[in-house]
């Protein structure tokens, strides 16, 4: 099967009125890998008709982030796409998506956005949330498929399409992981070997975090701590466990879900994850 490429509105609007059933969309910025191959089959299974997004919104980059450098595989894209049989890629530029220049009008993330991405990163959520709300209205899915691994983004495009009443199911899709642990991202293609080597200490600081849940909160933040202390190359930006809900941290008597979630640079790149368990419990 092949996949179409529309690359204006028109061409958008045309595609779509072609597809069938159900409607599922990926969004992404380009640079696909194994993990976004499961947004897609994740799409495929619940959708008659999946729409991967390919745009790279400048809006969501600070001045001082990797927006220049940001991988752009445009044919490598395309062929996962057309392996995983997506249905239709909109890969508009920048002028397609905002032809009057950066909109004075947008989203705003609130307080929840303003925390740990949104401390180092101020108005990324908006710019994140500002795209994603557009690519909805312009792709009209029933569906909307976003990785747990960023799982800020996707508690607040949760929240957006729940306040705001955007008629689409979100859902998430468990993070996808190298089989020494490294979660899939595109970023990882800027790791030197010796980078790529220390940063297993994040999933290894989830991992050793998650085996002490047991014994309480302070246990799974200091088994967790521990971890990354040892590995000199982790420059740790975040390290918290947190009500998945509020992104609160959860308090040392606290019983129940939460989420650890790390965020630290290694060399010059910046990577994030976390992983969901139980305090007191077995998750
Ligand atoms: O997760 C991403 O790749 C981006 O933040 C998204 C959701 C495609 C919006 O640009």
């Amino acid at each position: 099967m092949s996949t179409v490429v529309a690359r204006t509105r028109d061409e958008l609007a045309v595609a779509r009125e072609k597809l069938h059933g159900t409607v599922a969309v990926v969004m992404t910025m380009g640079a696909l890998h194994e993990g976004h191959a499961e947004l897609v089959r994740r799409a495929r299974e619940r959708a008659d008709s999946v729409i991967v997004t390919i745009f790279l919104n400048p809006l969501q980059f600070g001045p001082n982030e990797d927006l220049a450098k940001y991988p752009r595989t445009f044919e490598a894209d395309l062929e996962l796409c057309e392996r995983e049989e997506a249905d239709l890629i909109f890969a508009p530029s920048p002028d397609v998506v905002y032809p009057n220049g950066d909109p004075g009008i947008r989203m705003s993330a609130g307080l929840l956005g303003a925390k740990l991405e949104g401390a180092s990163r101020a108005g990324h959520f908006d710019g994140v949330l500002t795209v994603v709300a557009k690519m909805f209205h312009l792709t009209r899915p029933q569906l909307a498929f976003f990785g747990q691994k960023d799982a800020q983004q996707l508690l607040l495009i949760r929240r957006m399409a729940r306040d705001l009443d955007f008629d689409c199911e979100i859902v998430a899709v468990p993070t996808v992981r190298e089989s020494d642990g490294l979660a899939l991202s595109s970023r990882n293609r800027y790791l030197s070997a010796l980078d790529r080597e220390s940063a297993l200490a994040l999933s290894k600081a989830l991992h050793a975090g998650h085996d002490a849940r047991t014994r309480g909160s302070a246990a799974v933040r200091r088994a967790a701590r521990d971890v990354l202390v040892a590995e000199p190359l982790v420059l740790v930006d975040y390290l918290v466990l947190v009500d998945p809900e509020t992104l609160d941290d959860v308090p040392e008597w606290y019983q129940g879900e939460a989420v650890l979630l790390v965020a630290a640079r290694v060399g010059t790149t910046r990577l994030i994850d976390n992983r969901p368990l139980w305090i007191g419990g077995s998750l």
